[in-house]
């Protein structure tokens, strides 16, 4: 039945054949393709046959279309725009990008959810990622934060342990993104140090109307370093011009039921409308002096820099215009990694920052597949680019010519590139010095002083929405001495949270206020060991 007019069968209209400009469709070795409704067969009726290398070849690919989802923030949704620098900052860093005012530089934006696995809602309680690659003339530089400006735990040591359980209980496999479980509030009770993260958790910045209405935190201090190696911390910020805006929890539920695409959905039709969203980039710059008098530790992500003693400068904008071509080569493939920064820019010693610079580059060489993801386009530099690295799957870019190592005798047109000691990357020459030990700072001892602060500074119906929050999430807890231990922790905190949280779970008396230190394994009275098993 070679008669391409003539029908073959189900499947057999052939009203979409190539004519004219219309392009062939061919296998992945570029073979022409005369039938793709039917696969080969030994009579009409008869086996498939193996031989059948067009089927294979279309087959063999579909079943490969997944790649392991981000073992966080796997749902989210990105898009292209560009950063503009307002302010040059040449006396306070090198940092290429803000040289020169009024020149824009290429940027993608991808927004997230923390805990949810990739088919979860939009709007679940929790911390919304706010992840910017700014693709700079010299490298591409990563600001990979958060939409509240603190983290739950100040050591990376404890992150597995944190998303461990934050995400779905093993044995039931749910819930899938709700913080309405007794695993993540038994671990959170345990580690008074999330007591702050806990209060923006709670508070309306959980639930955001649209990922156009958020700040975005770089969280950890960073160092700004410039030409004459003076180095000084920053934290970043992003403001949104559009304003601040968050659901109500009522909101959030009825519309996670009607449309749990409803963020993607809103930052798509916006740009697809021409309401480009935009951000100001903001900095607190502050040096190592100032750095010392605060009383907490500016290498504790789990504190902020309040915004009267420093406060923020406005240095960029960055807008959001363009939506991707294609949303798995773009927003799922895009990696992130706090460890992209540029010259002028630097790392401090925050605990959580140094262990992230690690667990990024791991997670991706699984997650894409090897070592070569900076050669898909969405993570490529725009800037020029020329290194010895090669091979591995997928090596897209291998050095070319004879030398693929330096130094090395070969003139300027063989040799390859070579290193530029004015041009390339100097790290902050800081002095350390110190034991070898395990131990936390203990100018990071202070859990519940800025988690005060945080309550005290919310409006009455912010307060109130903060009370509900606590009550409706600890009112699914099952295990009652889990229930009661995080009173005793909002009883540090402040004393009517404290008691209108108590009240409506119907503890009756109050527990005492917990011990700063973080309580053990035999704090759990035994029956309620029995009910974890039990529920
Ligand atoms: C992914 C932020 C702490 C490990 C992400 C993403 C964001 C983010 C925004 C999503 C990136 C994307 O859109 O592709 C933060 C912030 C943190 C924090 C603000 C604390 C201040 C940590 C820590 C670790 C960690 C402590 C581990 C030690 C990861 C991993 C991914 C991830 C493995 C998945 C990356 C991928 O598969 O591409 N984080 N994170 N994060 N984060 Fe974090």
């Amino acid at each position: 039945n070679s008669d391409p007019k003539k029908p073959r069968g189900n499947g057999g209209e052939h009203h979409q054949q190539a004519t004219g400009n219309t392009s062939t469709l061919t296998t992945q070795q570029g073979g022409p393709i005369a039938d793709d409704q039917n696969s080969l067969k030994a009579g009409a009726r008869g086996p498939t046959l193996l031989e059948d290398h067009i089927f294979r070849d279309k087959i063999f690919h579909f079943d490969h279309e997944r790649i392991s989802e981000r073992v966080v923030h796997a749902r989210g949704f990105g898009a292209h725009g560009y950063f503009e620098t307002t302010e040059t900052l040449e006396d306070i860093t090198s940092a290429d990008i803000f040289q020169r005012k009024g020149e824009r530089t290429p940027a993608f934006v991808r927004f997230s959810t923390v805990a949810g696995n990739k088919g979860s809602a939009d709007l679940a309680r929790d911390v919304r990622g706010f992840a910017v690659k700014l693709y700079t003339k010299e490298g591409n530089w990563d600001i990979v934060g958060n939409n509240i400006p603190v983290f739950f735990i100040q050591d990376a040591i404890k992150f597995p342990d944190l998303i461990h359980a934050a995400k779905q209980e093993p044995d039931r496999g749910f819930p899938q993104a709700q913080t309405a479980h007794d695993n993540f509030w038994d671990f959170v009770s345990l580690m008074p140090e999330s007591m702050n993260m806990l209060m923006w958790i709670m508070s309306d910045r959980a639930i955001p109307r649209s990922f156009r209405f958020m700040e975005g935190f770089g969280v950890h201090s960073f160092r700004l370093v410039n030409k004459e190696g003076k180095s000084q911390f920053v934290k970043f910020h992003w403001k949104p011009k559009q304003g601040l805006q968050s659901v109500l929890w009522d909101e959030a539920l009825k519309i996670n039921g009607a449309d749990p695409d409803f963020h993607r959905r809103d930052l798509w039709s916006a740009i697809q409308r021409g309401d480009y969203p935009e951000w100001h980039l903001g900095m607190q710059i502050f040096d190592e002096e100032f750095a010392e008098q605060f009383e907490f530790d500016v290498l504790d992500a789990t504190k902020i820099i309040p915004e009267e003693q420093v406060p923020v400068r406005i240095v960029g904008r960055l807008v959001l215009d363009k939506v991707v071509d294609n949303f798995f080569a773009e927003t799922e493939q895009v990696a992130f990694c706090t460890q992209n920064i540029v010259k002028g820019i630097d790392f401090s010693n925050d605990p959580l920052l140094q262990g992230r610079n690690f667990s990024y580059l791991d997670t991706q060489l699984k997650r894409l597949g090897g070592p070569n993801f900076t050669h898909l386009p969405i993570n490529a530099p725009k800037c020029p680019m020329h290194h010895f690295q090669q091979d591995g799957h997928m090596a897209m870019c291998n050095p070319t010519g004879r030398a693929n190592y330096e130094p090395n005798s070969w003139g300027e047109e063989d040799g390859g590139p070579r290193e530029c000691p004015v041009k390339g990357f100097e790290s902050f020459p800081e002095e350390v010095e110190g034991t070898k030990q395990r131990v936390r700072s203990e100018t990071f001892a202070d859990h519940y002083s800025q988690a005060r602060q945080f309550y005290i500074s919310q409006t009455d119906i912010e307060q109130q929405h903060i009370i509900n929050a606590f009550s409706f999430e600890l009112s699914k807890v099952k295990t009652p001495a889990i229930r009661k231990r995080m009173v005793s922790h909002l009883l540090n905190i402040d004393q009517q949270l404290a008691e209108n949280v108590a009240e409506k779970l119907g503890i009756d008396p109050l527990p005492e206020p917990a011990d700063a230190a973080m309580p053990t394994r035999d704090d759990l009275p035994a029956s309620d060991k029995l009910s974890i098993l039990k529920n």
